[in-house]
């Protein structure tokens, strides 16, 4: 295994622990959003086929929280964006957060696995679009005849995550796989850290709790405002990882 990843190819995995300092809640912690409501009721395909309203209600809420002046990237989504600068074309971000923080910090490249909050689709033409309103009922694609009505543009349980097959190929190739607040319960993403280590990958944690899996061969544990921006700064220092 190598030492000196400055040149390595390295793909990131961040989840809802990242952007927790920011602001947002997490979906499973005491009082996350998983405890005050139903998954079955606000995302899945099937919940929202009963009740698009308070599907909408839910999601609008998540999207008003990121315009709060006091949700702003915080220092490890900023030194992700540092990352992806030095290490043009040899970093794959992909995130299971819908929020926009990757970007706001900097970051150009990252793939929103489970979709963008910010945005609506078209459930027929799977086109999305930025949205400059809540979503409601009238709020119509711009790419159908007759336009249908815009649905959030998020992965709901029971659908397929976004761009799976270049994340397969980034992972078969990585010489280092980071996963960055994500308590790895979600498939498919739980199971990255494995592909990327059959093939050869350093695997290292970032979380303030111990490791979901023994498929990591390091955790840097605490919140990853702090320890993120001192591993990323031993990988462009190429100083060995532990
Ligand atoms: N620094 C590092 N890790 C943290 C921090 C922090 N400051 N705060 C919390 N964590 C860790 C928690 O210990 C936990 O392991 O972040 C993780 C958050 O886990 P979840 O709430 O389950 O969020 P996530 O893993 O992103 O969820 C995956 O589940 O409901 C779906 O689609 C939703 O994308 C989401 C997916």
């Amino acid at each position: 295994m190598i030492q000196d990843y400055s040149n390595a190819n390295i793909v990131i995995l961040t989840g809802a622990g990242l952007s927790a300092p920011s602001g947002i809640e997490t979906f499973r912690s005491q009082d996350g959003l998983w405890e005050q409501h139903l998954i079955e009721d606000v995302a899945t395909p099937e919940g929202y086929a009963s009740n698009p309203e308070l599907v909408d209600t839910f999601y609008n809420q998540r999207r008003a929280q990121l315009n709060d002046p006091l949700v702003s990237p915080n220092a490890a989504h900023v030194a992700l964006a540092k990352l992806e600068l030095a290490h043009q074309g040899r970093l794959f971000v992909i995130t299971q957060n819908v929020d926009d923080l990757h970007e706001r910090a900097g970051s150009k490249q990252v793939l929103h696995m489970h979709g963008e909050i910010r945005k609506g689709r078209c459930p027929r033409s799977n086109l999305s679009f930025l949205m400059k309103k809540d979503f409601s009922s009238e709020q119509l694609c711009s790419c159908c005849q007759p336009a249908q009505r815009l649905r959030p543009h998020i992965v709901w349980f029971g659908e397929m995550p976004i761009g799976m097959g270049m994340i397969e190929r980034a992972l078969t190739e990585c010489d280092l796989f980071i996963s960055v607040g994500t308590s790895g319960v979600v498939y498919p993403a739980a199971g990255f850290v494995r592909l990327a280590k059959a093939f050869g990958a350093k695997t290292i944690d970032v979380n303030t709790e111990p490791c979901y899996t023994g498929s990591f061969d390091a955790q840097y544990k605490g919140c990853a405002t702090e320890t993120l921006p001192k591993l990323i700064d031993k990988i462009l220092n190429g100083q060995p990882l532990s």
